[in-house]
């Protein structure tokens, strides 16, 4: 099977990160922080490494900023359904973002009053413009994905966070097809709160997503219950981490999910993997330029992840999936990949997209098969 959709999910997973979750479950599978017993604090031992290598990756001010959940969607909602919003409070978001985001902005417009004012533009540059354009003195929440995950246009954060700052506005950034990617600086990119999954790019297992909080918004948390100690109190303790991670937590992937920061940093960092992404995603582009299918988005390497959709004029990108998959065995996404807006926007709502996503793994020999295969689909008609 020739795999291209990391942008769903990395795969394969990296040795480490699979002996890492077998190792914690044979080993130390015992419940973090909820007993004195050895077990218990070898657990506990293991889930404060990772949150220490995540806080230090993403350059959070300490571990307890950073909150482990079972994806990004989950951390999108604590961070979006979480806020103290009131109402006739405004957010800025774009036209760009996935459902993880728009589904929890339309439930708080139901709910919570806000208005939601929507920016975008053709490159990820145009769309940081218009993004900043629409910030004003009413904005309380700017919500932006950090790069497509359709077209692969990475958003420049620096502009946005500063008009963000210059009105008191709180930047929230959905990094889920950016962290393990390219560089992530909290502090440098002026992020208050940072989602992302950790089974795409930080290569880790399924069932991980996290929240980093640079400071205290007010979030109310979006579960109650255990967290290992307070038991006599009636209310969720104020203590970060516990205040939002009630209920046993994922040691296994927690634990794999560390293993795969190790193997990020085995792999030279994030520098050198979007570097070989980029040489991947390079010659695909200058490859398919050739081929009689329509791109959405740029057509450069310049400001974009390796994420690339296209359409044939004489297929549904569903029916092309089901070709490469079936024919060719090659794994790609099709359809709207959670973006109802954005294929609104580039007119593909009712076709959909054929998504192809490279990873750290993927060779050259790879993308060559897959030219190959896209380039006989296209004569075949
Ligand atoms: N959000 C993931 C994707 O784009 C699942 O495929």
């Amino acid at each position: 099977m020739y795999y291209f959709d990391h942008a769903a999910t990395s795969f394969p997973k990296p040795k480490r990160v699979i002996d890492s979750v077998v190792t914690t479950m044979e080993m130390h599978g015992a419940n973090p922080g909820r007993g004195g017993h050895s077990l218990s604090r070898q657990a506990s031992e293991l889930v404060l490494q990772t949150r220490q290598k995540i806080a230090a990756f993403f350059h959070a001010p300490s571990e307890e900023h950073v909150w482990f959940y079972p994806n990004a969607t989950f951390a999108l909602n604590q961070a979006i359904i979480g806020f103290p919003f009131s109402n006739g409070d405004e957010v800025v978001t774009t036209h760009f973002e996935h459902n993880s985001v728009l589904r929890p902005l339309y439930a708080m417009e139901k709910q919570a009053g806000i208005i939601i004012r929507f920016a975008g533009g053709k490159t990820g540059e145009e769309t940081a413009a218009s993004v900043v354009e629409a910030i004003n003195d009413k904005t309380k929440f700017v919500v932006i994905n950090h790069a497509s995950n359709v077209t692969g246009e990475i958003v420049p954060l620096t502009s946005i966070s500063e008009k963000a700052k210059s009105v008191g506005a709180i930047l929230c950034v959905d990094a889920s097809q950016t962290a393990g990617t390219i560089s992530i600086n909290m502090e440098r990119d002026g992020i208050d709160l940072l989602a992302c999954p950790g089974h795409k790019g930080l290569l880790g297992p399924q069932g991980t997503g996290i929240l980093l909080s640079k400071h205290d918004y007010h979030l109310k948390p979006m579960t109650y219950g255990g967290t290992g100690h307070s038991s006599e109190s009636k209310d969720q303790p104020i203590m970060w981490p516990e205040r939002y991670e009630a209920g046993t937590l994922n040691t296994p992937a927690i634990a794999g999910l560390g293993a795969g920061i190790d193997e990020l940093e085995y792999l030279g960092g994030t520098e050198a993997i979007y570097q070989h992404e980029v040489q991947l995603v390079d010659y695909f582009l200058r490859e398919i330029a050739n081929v009689n299918v329509s791109l959405v988005g740029s057509d450069t390497t310049e400001g974009r992840l390796a994420v690339v959709s296209f359409a044939f004029a004489e297929l549904s990108s569903q029916e092309c999936a089901i070709i490469l998959d079936q024919h060719y065995q090659i794994a790609v996404r099709a359809g709207l990949h959670c973006a109802p807006k954005l294929h609104e926007w580039f007119g593909s709502i009712n076709k959909g997209l054929v998504r192809v996503s490279f990873g750290p793994y993927t060779t050259m020999n790879d993308v060559r098969v897959l030219i190959q295969a896209i380039k006989e689909i296209g004569a075949s008609f």
